[in-house]
């Protein structure tokens, strides 16, 4: 794949941010790969040996991608020394919203006591949280919002064919959250790529749902109403545009593999993320992971995996960050940021330049 052909490279400076806080919110259940074994054809070694994956959380009736995003936005603002209200924008990256509509933004604003603020969701599959990240990096920079809230929330328990070996044991539930601000040095070289290719939009799709193909009791009995896949072709198409979508994010922000902390990668596979260690010749320590525990959450894969590096110190104030993705549409990006631990409680808040107060 050619990432070329679908863009003159318009969008790449990533302003300043600084990360004030994140949460997570991971239902209790566990699904292992042993609880699989009884339900469709499949082994823990194969689903061990191509995936890396061992276990995974489902959500109960009442955990909500909504629900699990507030809880996770409540973490996340109590770890930044802020209150609901100190929000300025909630932005919502998920593929299995509570409804159609309201967005699940919507949701998670009443949920958590925030302000009558703007809240919307994104729709990028598993690229998500990234284009949010991005979206909300350059509205702070503005000086619109001070305080931004991004969450990716999944409950792909829901849109999984529980028959379906090919699928159903790559997903699973839960939810993360990010409070950015605006970053003080308006001259760091950071940046971003991100991108789309729709003519492969067949490889990962819920035929009906939609106002295409609405639920009919046929549609259902034809279970289109699930996620249907070509997993060998997203397999590829997943490496090709992380590691294009990776290369322009450190071309543009004049930096090598050698600068990077840490890759926090989109959790679907560990084979995608080995070969992409190998075809970079990256070491695969560099690479966080944690999908044996989860498994694919799909928007939610990069916020956990960000808070559980912060809280385990596998990142640090200072360190090269990039996030990277891929998901259904197919859509990609990857962002190259410096992470900083500054809590906005130690902020000054005229440090931070608010235009229109
Ligand atoms: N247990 C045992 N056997 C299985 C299982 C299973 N769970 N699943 C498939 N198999 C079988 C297949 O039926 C096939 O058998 P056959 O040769 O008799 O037909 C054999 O294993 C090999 O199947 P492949 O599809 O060739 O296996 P592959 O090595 O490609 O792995 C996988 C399949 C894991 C799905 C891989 O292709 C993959 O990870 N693809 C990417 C999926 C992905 O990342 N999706 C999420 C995208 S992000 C988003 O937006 C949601």
């Amino acid at each position: 794949m050619n990432l070329s052909k679908s863009t003159k490279e318009p969008l790449c400076q990533l302003p300043e941010v600084v990360i004030v806080g994140t949460g997570t919110y991971l239902p209790s259940k566990i699904l292992t790969n042993y609880d699989l074994e009884k339900m469709v054809d499949t082994t823990d070694q194969w689903i061990t040996e191509r995936t890396g994956i061992k276990e995974r959380r489902i959500a109960n009736e009442k955990e909500t991608p909504s629900e699990m995003g507030a809880e996770a936005a409540l973490i996340a603002l109590q770890n930044a020394g802020l209150t609901p209200e100190d929000l300025d924008l909630i932005i919502v990256a998920t593929t299995t919203p509570d409804t159609i509509f309201p967005s699940t933004a919507c949701y998670i604003q009443q949920k958590i006591g925030a302000r009558t603020i703007p809240a919307f969701d994104i729709q990028a599959a598993c690229s998500g949280f990234i284009y949010a990240f991005v979206l909300a990096s350059h509205i702070v920079s503005t000086g619109s919002a001070r305080y931004i809230l991004v969450v990716g929330a999944e409950k792909l328990s829901t849109i999984i064919d529980w028959t379906d070996r090919n699928t159903c044991v790559l997903f699973g539930d839960g939810a993360g959250a990010a409070i950015i601000a605006a970053g003080k040095d308006k001259n760091k070289r950071l940046s971003f790529n991100i991108g789309a290719d729709g003519s492969h939009w067949q490889t990962l799709y819920i035929p009906a749902g939609g106002s295409k193909l609405p639920l009919t009791p046929q549609n259902i009995n034809h279970k289109l109403h699930y996620l249907h896949m070509v997993g060998k072709k997203v397999f590829k198409l997943a490496i090709d545009s992380m590691e294009q979508s990776l290369l322009r994010c450190l071309k543009n922000a004049g930096r090598s593999l050698e600068d990077i902390a840490c890759i926090i990668p989109h959790q679907a596979n560990l084979r995608i993320i080995e070969a992409l260690s190998q075809r970079l010749h990256i070491p695969s320590e560099k690479f966080f992971v944690n999908m044996e525990k989860y498994g694919n959450t799909s928007s939610a894969c990069i916020p956990i995996a960000l808070h559980e590096a912060i809280i385990s110190n596998r990142i640090k104030d200072g360190d090269i960050i990039v996030l990277v993705s891929f998901g259904a549409g197919i859509t990609w990006g990857s962002v190259l940021f410096e992470y900083k631990t500054k809590k906005m409680e130690s902020l000054k808040k005229e440090e931070i330049a608010l235009i229109g107060q």
